[in-house]
């Protein structure tokens, strides 16, 4: 098998509900991880693996906005196929819906969510020349109460897969990329559906290692980051800038303006009167006035912040920033939101928050 004959396969449905409100109105795989939505970062990671054909599952909430951004995307020698699936009835239901498409072809399974550094090309290798049923992705955790474990042998063989262990017996969580053969289509349909409704793809494996299929634990060295809540996505953004973030400047800063560190600062933006301290990126056509932007923050394009004090944060696409009087830091905050605070009145606060918002006043 040629690495070319692998196929990908991308997991954007799901419902996202730990990211609300902003899933409410965005799909989570579209959430912009260092100005750039983390659905790219597993398609980049495929096509660097060489993967050519990618099918990706959409939801009918979520499913346009996604194409629209997959489609963009897609270089000239990808082919992309969207596969609907009606309900998160859970990651394995999600590639029994997708078998027409993956037909007899092996496939690595990425979850859209899920950022890890690029290793995928070396591991796509090893599969291809590899007699695996099966390899799932591994990294050490500290607290693996909170994720599937996979328990190895002293021979490092794969022997149980465990979802949130209360007495775990390993630290070795189970990242959000597999390899798998067809085989795993079979073992999909011998399972059932979990106490919480769904298909589960460790029950999936189990099955595997208990019908004495091989699956082969490969130890990540490099940074997995698993997006789905707020906390995890201000992290994958600190790592990212600081692995990525380069000093091109499309814009203009002003004489009054100094910039330290690497900052990208996008067409169109302008830097006036303010202090940017990277790694930081600036979208395009943002304003930035009398302000201080610190290490890690994010700005989507059309943005404006005046005299306000922001690090350590992502901010969506046109939003309003004004006279704010507390530095604000980590924060993830969604489109076109407004914070302002008139000036030269006494302090009153007023709030109109979505539903699910939160508001942390320290
Ligand atoms: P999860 O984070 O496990 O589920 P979720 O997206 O429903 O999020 P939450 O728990 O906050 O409600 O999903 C991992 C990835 O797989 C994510 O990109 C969504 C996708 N997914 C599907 O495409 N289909 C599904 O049936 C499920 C459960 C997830």
């Amino acid at each position: 098998m040629s690495t070319r004959d692998l196929k990908g396969l991308v997991l954007a449905g799901g419902k996202g509900t730990r990211l609300r409100p902003l899933t409410y109105t965005t799909a989570k795989q579209l959430v912009p991880v260092a100005n750039k939505p983390i659905l790219c970062y597993a398609l980049d990671s495929l096509y660097q693996a060489g993967i050519r054909d990618i099918g990706i599952i959409i939801s009918p909430e979520t499913g346009e906005a996604v194409k629209g951004v997959a489609t963009r995307w897609c270089p000239p020698d990808v082919h992309i196929q969207f596969i609907l699936q009606d309900a998160p009835l859970g990651l394995a239901h999600a590639v029994k819906i997708a078998r027409p498409y993956l037909g007899d072809s092996s496939f690595a399974m990425y979850l859209g969510d899920n950022l890890i550094q690029s290793e995928l090309l070396t591991l796509v290798k090893g599969f291809k020349e590899d007699t695996a049923d099966a390899s799932i992705l591994l990294k050490p955790v500290s607290n693996p109460e909170a994720f599937g474990i996979a328990e190895l042998d002293g021979c490092e063989r794969v022997v149980r897969l465990v979802e949130k262990p209360k007495h775990p017996k390993s630290n070795l969580a189970l990242v959000g990329v597999y390899l798998f053969t067809p085989t795993i289509h079979h073992a999909i349909d011998s399972i059932q559906p979990s106490a919480r409704g769904e298909l589960e793809i460790t029950d999936a494996i189990q099955y595997l290692l208990e019908s004495g299929k091989t699956v082969k634990p490969y130890l990540i060295k490099g940074w997995w980051l698993d997006t789905g809540k707020k906390d995890d996505l201000l992290e994958a953004n600190r790592i990212v800038l600081d692995a990525y973030c380069t000093d091109e400047c499309k814009g203009s800063v002003d004489e009054t303006s100094r910039i330290r560190g690497r900052a990208e600062i996008g067409a169109n933006a302008r830097i006036i009167n303010s202090v940017i301290q990277g790694p930081v990126r600036i979208g395009d056509n943002c304003v930035i006035e009398d302000a201080y932007i610190g290490p890690y923050t994010s700005i989507g394009n059309g943005t404006i912040i005046r005299h306000t004090e922001i690090e350590n944060s992502v901010l969506l696409e046109n939003c309003r920033l004004l006279n704010i009087p507390d530095r604000i830091e980590q924060s993830l905050i969604g489109q076109e939101c407004v914070i302002t605070r008139a000036q030269g009145r006494p302090a009153s606060t007023r709030f109109m928050l979505g539903d699910h918002s939160v508001l942390e006043i320290l």
